[in-house]
């Protein structure tokens, strides 16, 4: 298929579909400025090497310094704009009868672009959170130090560090919302981290398509029912709700 025919094969599936799953990650705001986890040389977790922050135990061990690393990324991702992407998948809402949308972002983008209902499934830098006594304050009112102001306790972010658990209420509706589905839209995942990253699978195992929306990708199907749109999620996503939309309008007049 040339890509023309790969975007409109992928509209038509979403304008049949009764259900579709949004499944973002860090890719969906990659244009809007905030750099990716694996990508190239400005990848969280490569060139700044910060990996070591983001599991229980390093964050202890570098208690300061990880609380103003998160506080930086806190800061960074506030004062970043939600891109063509984020608002195309607000979009989508309005063409598809039923549209459950699953992050593993941390931005809050998707909600500052306007989708109401988000399962975050990594959590959120919106808050701080105190280990010990589990109240939270928003980062702009969090103290200089990683210190529980009510009780003394360490403050870490509301974020899914390596080895914790995925809050279980967002983990069980996306996986329920994928099994069902008729057609996952993947967006800016590398799909390296479970179990989120069993999501497409399980759309697949259920009979669903999956769109995959990656620039790193070629346009080479992994399954039968996998469509790749090699491409940046702020000019595909756009182009391929437009063209979901006009097929369901001409339908509508027709
Ligand atoms: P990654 O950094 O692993 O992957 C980002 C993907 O986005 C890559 O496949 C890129 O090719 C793609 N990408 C880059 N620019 C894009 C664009 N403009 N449009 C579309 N795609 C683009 O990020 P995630 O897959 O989100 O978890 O990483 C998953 C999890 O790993 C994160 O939630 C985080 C991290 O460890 C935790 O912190 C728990």
């Amino acid at each position: 298929m040339t890509s023309e025919e790969s975007l409109e094969f992928a509209a038509a599936l979403i304008a049949d579909a009764r259900s579709v799953v949004v499944f973002t990650g860090a890719g969906v705001s990659a244009e809007s400025g905030i750099p990716t986890y694996r990508t190239g040389t400005d990848g969280l977790w490569s060139a700044q090497n910060m990996q070591r922050f983001a599991n229980p135990a390093g964050y202890r061990a570098n208690l300061l310094e990880a609380y103003q690393w998160y506080r930086a990324r806190a800061e960074g991702v506030a004062s970043a704009q939600p891109n063509s992407a984020h608002v195309a998948i607000v979009e989508l809402e309005r063409v598809v009868p039923r549209m459950t949308l699953v992050t593993q972002n941390i931005d809050s983008l998707h909600q500052r672009a306007g989708s109401r209902e988000v399962l975050e499934l990594h959590g959120n830098l919106r808050c701080v959170r105190c280990d010990a006594c589990s109240s939270r304050v928003p980062w702009t009112e969090a103290p200089a130090d990683p210190c529980c102001t009510g009780c003394g306790g360490m403050l870490r972010p509301e974020v899914v560090m390596f080895g914790e658990l995925l809050p279980e209420q967002a983990y069980v509706a996306a996986h329920a919302a994928a099994e069902s589905c008729d057609v996952l839209i993947s967006v800016g995942t590398s799909s390296q981290v479970f179990p989120a990253s069993g999501l497409p699978l399980a759309a697949l195992v259920g009979g669903a398509w999956v769109i995959v929306v990656n620039p790193e990708i070629d346009g080479q199907p992994t399954h039968e029912q996998v469509l790749p749109l090699p491409g940046a999620a702020g000019q595909l996503m756009p182009d391929l709700v437009r063209r979901a939309a006009a097929r369901k309008a001409a339908r509508a007049h027709g």
